[in-house]
C-alpha cells in the first residue's frame, strides 16, 4: 500500500499509516515516558537553555514508543526533528501517528518499497539501502541540484549499533567519512545493556508471538556468542532450552563453555535443533543448504541488524520451494524433496522488532540518553574544530552520569567513597578514555 505524504495543521510533512492512532500511541508514550527516566531528566536539566536552538536533526532508526519518547527530548531541547523508520516491519504505527500529528515529520512506511522499479544498486545488500538510493535518485531527477550542499551542511553522526559503528570504523579507515561521529554503541551503557539485557528481553517476546512454542526442552543453537548472543543465550535457558552456540571468536566461545555452554559449529546441529538464531552482524550464517537439512518445523530467525545472517535469496530462489505465509512475518517453507517445512521469522529480518516492539523503555533510556548527549556534544562543538571526520566515544564520566540516572528508578543507592577509598583505587589515565573495544 503506497502512503501519500500529509502535512499538520502547522506544516509538518509526515506519512503514516493511520493517523487516527495518535490517542493510543500518545498513551503509550507516556507510559514509556516513566520508564525512561535519563531520557526525561535531559529534558528537565537542558530544556530551559533549549541547547539544540536552530538544530536540525534527522533520525534514521526504529520508529517505536521508545524512539518517540527521544524524538520528543531533542524537540524539548529546541531541535526540529524529521524521522524515517530504519526497518520495514519495526514501526509502531501509532508511535509515528502521535509523533506526526504532535511533534515531528515522520516517514514510517512500511511498505511502498514493496512496488515500484528499484535503481541498480549493485554491491547494496538490504532492502533498506536500496529504498533510499531510490528516495535519491527520484529526487535528484526532479531537482538535480539537491542534496549537494548536505556535506557541508552536516555536524556529525551518532550511531546506535554494533554494525553501524562498524561500518563507520571501516569509512575512517578509507577515508570516506564525511563527518565527525560518536559511536553511541560502545558507550558501557549502551553496548552493555541494549544489545545484552534489550536482546535478553525481546527475543523470547518475539518467539512466543510468533510461534507459540514452548522454548523449555528445545534445542537452540545461537550463532555468535557477544552481547547480544549472550543476552540471548541466556534468555533461551531460562527459558528451559538447551542452548548451543558457534563462535568464530576463541574468547567469546570459552565464555559461553564457562557459562555452561557448548560450543560447536552449525553443520553438527543443523538437523538436531529446534530454534536457530543469528546474532553475529556478519553475513551468510546460515545458507539455504542448512535449512534443507533442518528438522520439521524448525525456526530460523535472526536478531542482527541486517538481513543478510539467513540466506534469503537461496531460499526463496531455491528451485520447488513453497512459501506458506501463516501469518505476517512468520512463514513456513517447505522443500520439495523432503516436504519438510522451516519456519522463518520477519523474513530474516531482526526477530525482535519484527515479530515483537523491540526492546523495552527502561533499557532503551539508557540508549537514547547517550544519544541525547552525543547530539548535544556535536551541535556545541559545531565549528569549533574539536571533532576531526573521525570517530569517537564518549568520555567514561558521561557514561556513568548515563547509569546513575536510571539508578534512582530502580531504588538504588550508591555506595560514596572515603577520600581514602578513592586515592586507594584511582588510577592516573593517559590521554582520552577508551570504553572497552571489545566485545567480551
Ligand atoms: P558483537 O560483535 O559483540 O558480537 C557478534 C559475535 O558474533 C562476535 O562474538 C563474533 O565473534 C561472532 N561472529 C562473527 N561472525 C561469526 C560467524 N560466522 N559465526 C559465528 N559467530 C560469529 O556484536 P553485538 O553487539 O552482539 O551485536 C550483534 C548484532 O546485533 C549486530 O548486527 C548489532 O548491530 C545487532 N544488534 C541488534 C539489536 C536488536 O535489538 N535486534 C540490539 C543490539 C545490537
Ligand atoms: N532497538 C531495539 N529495541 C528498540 C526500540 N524499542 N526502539 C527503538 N530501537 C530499538
Amino acid at each position: 500500500m503506497a502512503l501519500t505524504v500529509s502535512k499538520t495543521p502547522t506544516g509538518s510533512e509526515y506519512k503514516v499509516k493511520d493517523i487516527s492512532q495518535a490517542v493510543f500511541g500518545r498513551l503509550e508514550i507516556e507510559l514509556a515516558e516513566v520508564e525512561m527516566p535519563g531520557l526525561m531528566s535531559c529534558r528537565s536539566e537542558f530544556g530551559p537553555s533549549q541547547p539544540f536552538q536552530g538544530a536540525r536533526i534527522t533520525g534514521s532508526l526504529h520508529m517505536t514508543v521508545q524512539s518517540a519518547v527521544l524524538i520528543e527530548t531533542l524537540t524539548a531541547l529546541g531541535a526540529e526533528v524529521r524521522w524515517c523508520s530504519c526497518n520495514i516491519f519495526s514501526t509502531q504505527d501509532h508511535a509515528a501517528a502521535a509523533i506526526a500529528r504532535d511533534s515531528a515529520g515522520v516517514k514510517a512506511e512500511e511498505e511502498y518499497e514493496k512496488s515500484g522499479k528499484l535503481p541498480d544498486v549493485n554491491g547494496c545488500e538490504n532492502r533498506e539501502y536500496r529504498i533510499v538510493f531510490r528516495i535519491i535518485k527520484d529526487r535528484l531527477l526532479v531537482d538535480p541540484t539537491r542534496y549537494r550542499r548536505i556535506k557541508e551542511r552536516l555536524v556529525g553522526v551518532s550511531e546506535e549499533t554494533t554494525t553501524g559503528v562498524k561500518r563507520l570504523y571501516q569509512m575512517q579507515a578509507n577515508g570516506s567519512l564525511l563527518f565527525p561521529a560518536i559511536n553511541v554503541n560502545d558507550s558501557v551503557t549502551k553496548k552493555k545493556f541494549d544489545n545484552l539485557y534489550g536482546c535478553r528481553h525481546s527475543l523470547p517476546d518475539g518467539l512466543k508471538r510468533a510461534t507459540d512454542v514452548i522454548i523449555a526442552g528445545k534445542i537452540a543453537v545461537v550463532c555468535g556468542y557477544g552481547d547480544v548472543g549472550k543476552g540471548c543465550a541466556a534468555a533461551l535457558k531460562r527459558a528451559g532450552a538447551r542452548v548451543i552456540v558457534t563462535e568464530i571468536d576463541p574468547i567469546c566461545a570459552l565464555q559461553a563453555l564457562m557459562d555452561g555452554t557448548p560450543v560447536l559449529t552449525l553443520e553438527d546441529v543443523v538437523s538436531e535443533a529446534d530454534i536457530f538464531l543469528t546474532t553475529t552482524g556478519n553475513k551468510n550464517i546460515i545458507m539455504v543448504h542448512h535449512m534443507k537439512q533442518m528438522k520439521n518445523n524448525a525456526i530460523v530467525c535472526n536478531i542482527g541488524h541486517f538481513d543478510n545472517e539467513i540466506d534469503m535469496h537461496g531460499l526463496e530462489t531455491y528451485p520447488g520451494v513453497k512459501r506458506i505465509t501463516v501469518k505476517p512475518q512468520t512463514d513456513r517453507w517447505v522443500f520439495p524433496e523432503t516436504n519438510n517445512g522451516i519456519i522463518v521469522l520477519a523474513e530474516g529480518r531482526l526477530i525482535n522488532l519484527g515479530c515483537a516492539t523491540g526492546h523495552p523503555s527502561f533499557v532503551m533510556s539508557c540508549s537514547f540518553t547517550n544519544q541525547v548527549i552525543a547530539q548535544l556534544e556535536l551541535w556545541k562543538e559545531r565549528g569549533a574544530g574539536k571533532y576531526e571526520k573521525k570517530v569517537y566515544v564518549l568520555p567514561k564520566h558521561l557514561d556513568e552520569k548515563v547509569a546513575a540516572l536510571h539508578l534512582g528508578k530502580l531504588g538504588a543507592k550508591l555506595t560514596k567513597l572515603t577520600p581514602a577509598q578513592a586515592a586507594c583505587i584511582s588510577v592516573p589515565v593517559e590521554g582520552p578514555y577508551k570504553p572497552p573495544q571489545y566485545r567480551y
